[in-house]
């Protein structure tokens, strides 16, 4: 059932790579840099003392696309592995990376997010940057997260939200109305109509908390970016 849901994602994907990130940095006014920025942060510096020796640690930045979360996270001189089920997206991400860092530890791998090709206990930090949404099977993705975390590894989420404030009514016109028609503008409408249907359904954050929870991480936590537009999910492996 989910494998249908999967392959249709991935032809959305894979169609819209070329706007894809000019419409990110467009549509987010350019917080989008930030907000993975931030991510990274949280996965690499805010991490326990074991990630003092940095070189050693090794990242999945699952769902990496275009790869700008993978490229926050090589910025902190880490080894990246970025997994998609898009190789287009994925392609277009490795490129990006090539032409930007002479010398980087960055393995692009085209794999499913709800079967990961890696061994149990492999990863110092799992990051997910706008993927999880897309993931419907939410409670299997986070499973293989878990599964291929170290004892003491985290996840970090990036994911968009609707504010539960004065925001939430301009924010869901720009969404559901603005939003479509740029996108339009680059032949692309369908795809950003189901970005905001997609972050209507995902999950509160108070409910994403609990099922990081519920799967077993430790700690979890969620951090508003944005007046609450945008969350930082972080949950810890013990
Ligand atoms: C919105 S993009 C995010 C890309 C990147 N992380 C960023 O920050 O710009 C979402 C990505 O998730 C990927 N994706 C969707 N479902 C997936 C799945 N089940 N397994 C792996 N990747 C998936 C898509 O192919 C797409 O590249």
């Amino acid at each position: 059932m989910y494998m249908k849901e999967e392959k249709t994602i991935k032809t959305m994907f894979d169609r819209i790579v070329l706007r894809y990130d000019l419409l990110n940095h467009l549509l987010s006014f350019g917080q989008d840099i930030i907000w993975r920025k931030k991510m990274a942060e949280e996965a690499v510096n805010n991490f326990n003392s074991r990630f003092k020796v940095q070189g050693s640690k090794i990242v999945l930045d699952l769902a990496t696309g275009t790869a700008d979360s993978a490229i926050a996270i090589l910025k902190k001189r880490v080894k990246v592995v970025g997994v998609d089920i898009s190789y287009e997206m994925l392609k277009a991400g490795n490129k990006k990376i090539k032409n930007k860092f002479e010398n980087c530890l960055f393995y692009p791998i085209v794999a499913s997010g709800y079967q990961l090709p890696f061994k149990n206990n492999s990863f110092d930090a799992v990051t997910c940057a706008f993927g999880i949404r897309n993931m419907h099977e939410t409670k299997l993705a986070l499973a293989e997260i878990y599964r291929i975390l170290k004892n003491g590894g985290r996840i970090v989420i990036l994911e968009f939200s609707l504010p539960e404030n004065i925001f939430r009514k301009p924010y869901l016109f720009y969404l559901k109305k603005i939003i479509p028609a740029i996108a339009s503008l680059f032949s692309v409408r369908s795809a950003y109509e189901y970005l905001g249907s997609s972050i209507e359904r995902f999950y509160k954050p108070r409910d994403f908390v609990r099922l990081l929870e519920d799967s077993g991480f430790k700690n979890p936590k969620a951090i508003p970016l944005s007046y609450g537009c945008v969350y930082i999910y972080i949950g810890e492996k013990f």
